[in-house]
């Protein structure tokens, strides 16, 4: 951990000014240039057919880059000079009314979707350092998982009645990830990837009460997958215990195509918007995960085993030993003080103290009635009991490389009340959200820990509760909605944002947030996304000059033959399309750099 003088970014822009809610285009500071890297449907194999919505099947979308891309990562291949780079990223869920044409029958569109869940696995190349990327269509690593991919279940509750199911009687192999959001690189390589809203896509007719805790109703889930796939309806046989077996943290190896990927059950079960890791003085391997719903809960897991340096084979099996706790926090300033609609503190800090609470030592339980598997397969009853805090839908957790700081996007809460107002979340009807930096006291695995919010956000025009760090407001961008956050090179925090649409009216965007000496709160806008989509995957490799984001859901409140957005092919009547360009909104992964203003020639 060392300290940073103000802000030392290689990365130099003039901020862009917030983009109205109705524009269709990327904006990026004024020099720079923008281009995918890949885009949903764009072939990743030899044998796989040319991306052509009016015809998608099942088999081409199997072999395609799959649809709204949310986390992304893209590590440099070993030994390659900088010129070849494994990209990972997430394929959140699907919007099928601007997808498929409505005459595509139903049946099929299922299966096509189906098939743009998942996670892909590309190989990128360029000339050298500081140079755009491309992918590489056929090359060896390339892979997507998909809905019939096996997973190996890890950790206490592998092997758990709750896991078992009429398919798979050892309770240990699941079919296939889902809704998978955010998520982690670890230091030896592998990819965490968190699986979130699952409980969508299952029919059951009457939920239990862990079900209703896991957001399980009986409404029929909207996709539809339970008719060709009983595996999804709870209420049959092969149903049975099936909606137990998602909502886990998945790791992959991008380095192995013929890798089994794991869900960890050590990290336990929640909408798990993704996870980090960090490397404690200790050698213990320490995740940080959110559970991203109104009300839920922070949690951390301390492994059993250390970190050994070139150990991947060892480094891999740390997430499937250890502890999890999950995240207390108390404010001090008087509880009289703060204003339910959240003025600045008046002790200067929404801050205070914090407190790790231990669900689980050394594989058992220590929730009272709860037995191990339970708190793992349930673990937001489990933390529950335990009397965790209840926060504004925590999502990306990040640690900052730079200070080891912890860092918590709480995209917003507008269902939190005056009277449920408290310092880790001063504002009630929160629509903007805000976000909180934890310091661990001592050591990375320590119980303890002290936090301060950082950032209330907003737009601080019209919003009086707006806070950044005391930095003067009316000098900073309006932000709305953090969800995922990243760091420069010389440890800036970076936010994206889902949700400035509707509550700011402008779109989603990245933002450059200073973090410390005198400009800390400094808020600057560097790209916002076109109409409709969502920031996602921010990843900036300011030393090569070029800053991602993956490019989710644009257009999604238009509908086949009546698009909003044409994002990023913007073929248009009377402009030449290229091979492989359609004329309707693709979810893709842009890169963002130095050079001409506006959209670079393909
Ligand atoms: Fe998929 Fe929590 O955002
Ligand atoms: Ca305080
Ligand atoms: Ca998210
Ligand atoms: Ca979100």
């Amino acid at each position: 951990a060392g300290h940073i003088a103000g802000n030392r970014s290689k990365l130099k822009f003039d901020g862009i000014k917030a983009v109205p809610n109705n524009v269709d285009d990327v904006v990026v500071p004024k020099g720079y240039n923008w281009d995918p890297v890949i885009r949903w449907g764009d072939p990743l194999f030899h044998d796989t057919p040319e991306f052509d919505p009016e015809n998608q099947t099942k088999e081409s979308q199997s072999g395609q880059f799959g649809y709204n891309n949310d986390y992304l990562d893209i590590i440099e291949i070993p030994g390659s000079k900088g010129k070849r780079a494994v990209l990972f990223a997430n394929h959140e869920y699907t919007n099928e009314g601007i997808m498929f044409p409505p005459d595509m029958p139903v049946e099929r569109q299922r299966e096509v979707a189906m098939a743009a869940h998942g996670l892909s696995v590309v190989e990128l190349e360029r000339k050298g350092k500081g140079q755009p990327w491309r992918y590489v269509r056929g090359a060896q690593l390339n892979r997507r998982f998909l809905m019939h991919t096996e997973y190996e279940l890890t950790g206490p509750a592998a092997g758990s009645d709750l896991l078992k199911t009429q398919a798979d009687p050892t309770g240990r192999i699941v079919l296939g990830t889902l809704n998978n959001c955010a998520g982690g690189t670890t230091p030896w390589g592998t990819v965490l990837s968190g699986e979130e809203n699952f409980n969508q896509y299952f029919k059951v007719a009457a939920p239990t009460a862990e079900q209703r805790r896991y957001g399980l109703t009986s409404a029929n889930p909207s996709r539809g997958w339970h008719i060709p796939e009983p595996r999804f309806d709870t209420d049959r046989p092969e149903g049975k215990n099936e909606d137990n077996r998602f909502g886990w943290i998945v790791e992959v190896d991008p380095f192995d195509p013929t890798s089994t990927p794991r869900k960890h059950t050590a990290l336990g079960r929640f909408k798990h918007e993704g996870a980090n890791v960090t490397i404690a003085a200790s050698g213990h391997v320490v995740s940080y995960s959110g559970d991203d719903e109104r009300f839920d809960y922070l949690y951390k897991f301390v492994s059993k085993g250390k970190y050994r340096e070139g150990d991947k084979k060892h480094n891999m099996t740390l997430l499937a030993e250890g502890d999890l706790f999950v995240a207390s926090f108390k404010g001090n300033s008087p509880q009289n003080q703060i204003d339910g609609s959240g003025v600045l503190p008046t002790d200067g800090a929404f801050d205070g103290t914090g407190h790790w609470i231990q669900l689980t030592r050394d594989g058992e339980s220590l929730v009272p009635g709860m037995g191990i598997d339970q708190v793992l397969v349930y673990t937001r009853l489990a933390a529950d009991a335990m009397g965790a805090t209840k926060m504004d839908r925590p999502e990306d957790v990040e640690i900052n490389p730079a200070t080891g700081k912890i860092y918590m996007a709480c995209t917003n809460n507008t269902s939190r009340t005056r009277t449920q107002v408290d310092e880790p979340n001063p504002r009630a009807n929160n629509r903007h959200g805000h976000i909180v930096e934890m310091t661990e006291t001592g050591e990375q695995t320590s119980t303890e820990f002290t936090w301060s919010v950082i950032l209330v956000a907003g737009d601080p025009a019209v919003d009086e509760s707006v806070y950044f760090s005391g930095y003067p407001a009316e000098q900073v961008q309006p932000i709305s909605c953090p969800d995922n956050l990243a760091f420069d090179s010389a440890g800036n925090l970076w936010v994206s944002t889902d949700g400035q649409p509707g509550t700011i009216q402008r779109n989603d965007a990245l933002f450059r947030v200073t973090l410390e000496g005198k400009e800390r709160g400094k808020v600057e806008q560097f790209m916002a996304v076109p109409i409709d989509a969502e920031t996602c995957g921010p990843l900036i490799h300011d030393d090569d000059g070029l800053v991602f984001v993956a490019v989710q859901h644009p257009g999604e409140d238009g509908s086949w033959g009546a698009q909003r957005s044409l994002f990023p092919d913007y073929v248009q009547e009377g402009r030449r399309a290229k091979r492989g360009d359609a004329a309707l909104p693709r979810p893709a992964v842009i890169q963002m750099f130095k050079g001409m203003n506006g959209h670079v020639k393909r």
